[in-house]
């Protein structure tokens, strides 16, 4: 009795691969663009400018978006509780306040959305030890470590999941993200193979502009970063103005005093123009012209207030926003809920291809073949 019905649902299944089949040859994918960020809690204008703005411009291009703040990633490295909490909160502040519209794009919190540890966990049993390994932020973060957390190690398959839950077609991530990303395309290639045309092997967009390429200003030849130990080596979004004129002001240069744009030979100066074009639209050849007889203190200056004009209102907003976390948190509940609903739809799928929830499919095939029957 038990052999004759696993014969059926045998054929039932091998009658379902073969529709995939014809589905891989076929298939076109909608384009969906997927991105993620840590729970830092605040940004630097190196992350907003290379990074969230072109969320926003994806959004407002019209694009289908979906954002998340990726809190599951961020405990792969001890956190404290409270600290991520609030991290959490101002991050979502601070991506509406830099112009994420929960009308046009879902905004979530990955810990609010199960299915990620869920399809993490299915993923995480289709790559190997050495796949993983050899990821190379993977061998720079392990490296300073004396005992290494599973977590940081299966990092790059949570991300994958983050991705494929939403079938992603595109993923707009800075230079450092690509060999996770390709990990990504080649768990979607072996799910497919093995089980049916499930997701679209996702496209990295790599920015390619300066802006995720801004300067320390304390020394040009490093990246801005937040983990930099000094403070005044990167501009805070939440910076209030006098701060963003002292940091500006401190900022090292060159001892040549009039203003050109030479990156090789003068990245201090050049670190400024990049800020200042970006932050003003205008390109670096007005800029320069603009310039002409300025020396780089009076040009520090006009750094300032180009920032200062841009970003005040952004600091602004992120007040507001922490100010009423009754309303922040019901619009991020509400980009959950929406999160939710296409994950769910996805890990419903993923399960029952890959053999799972056996009793309620057992079920709609027995209703299946009552009716064939009839
Ligand atoms: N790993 C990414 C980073 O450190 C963050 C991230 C997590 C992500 N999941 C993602 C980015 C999915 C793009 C898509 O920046």
């Amino acid at each position: 009795m038990l052999k004759l019905s696993y014969q059926v649902v045998r054929r039932l299944s091998v009658s379902v691969h073969r529709c995939h089949s014809l589905e891989t040859k076929t298939h076109t994918w909608p384009r969906k663009i997927f991105s993620g960020v840590q729970p830092t809690g605040c940004l630097h204008i190196g992350n907003y400018l290379g990074a969230v703005k072109r969320w926003v411009d994806l959004q407002n291009a019209g694009e289908d978006v979906t954002y998340c703040i990726v809190d599951l990633h961020s405990i792969t490295l001890p956190q404290e509780p409270e600290i991520l909490r609030h991290n959490c909160l101002q991050m979502a502040a601070t991506l509406l306040a830099c112009g994420i519209d929960p009308m046009k794009a879902t905004l979530f919190v990955q810990s609010a959305v199960p299915q990620h540890a869920e399809l993490s966990w299915i993923l995480g049993c289709m790559t190997t030890m050495a796949r993983l390994t050899h990821l190379p932020q993977y061998k720079e973060k392990s490296a300073k470590l004396k005992e290494i957390p599973l977590g940081l190690y299966i990092y790059p398959v949570l991300q994958a999941a983050d991705i494929m839950l939403y079938k992603a077609t595109h993923v707009p991530v800075g230079e450092d993200q690509v060999q996770h990303l390709q990990l990504a395309q080649s768990l979607a290639r072996a799910f497919n193979n093995r089980f049916g045309t499930t997701f679209p092997f996702c496209e990295a967009k790599v920015s390619d502009d300066t802006s995720s390429r801004l300067k320390s200003l304390r020394d040009p030849a490093k990246k801005m970063s937040k983990s930099d130990p000094d403070p005044k080596s990167c501009i805070m979004l939440t910076d209030e103005p006098k701060v963003i004129q002292e940091k500006i002001k401190k900022s090292v240069t060159d001892f040549t005093s009039e203003v050109t744009f030479d990156p090789e030979k003068r990245p201090g100066v050049a670190n400024l123009i990049t800020i200042h074009s970006l932050t003003s639209g205008k390109t670096p050849a007005e800029i320069f012209v603009e310039a002409k007889g300025l020396n780089t203190g009076q040009y520090k200056q006009q750094v300032t207030e180009a920032l200062v004009e841009h970003l005040n209102p952004i600091r602004i907003q992120i007040g507001r926003y922490m100010d009423d976390p009754n309303y922040l948190t019901a619009i991020i509940e509400n980009g959950c809920e929406k999160a939710r609903s296409t994950a769910e739809r996805t890990i419903t799928e993923v399960k029952e291809k890959v053999g799972m929830n056996a009793f309620s499919v057992i079920r709609q095939q027995a209703i299946r073949r009552k009716e064939l029957a009839k």
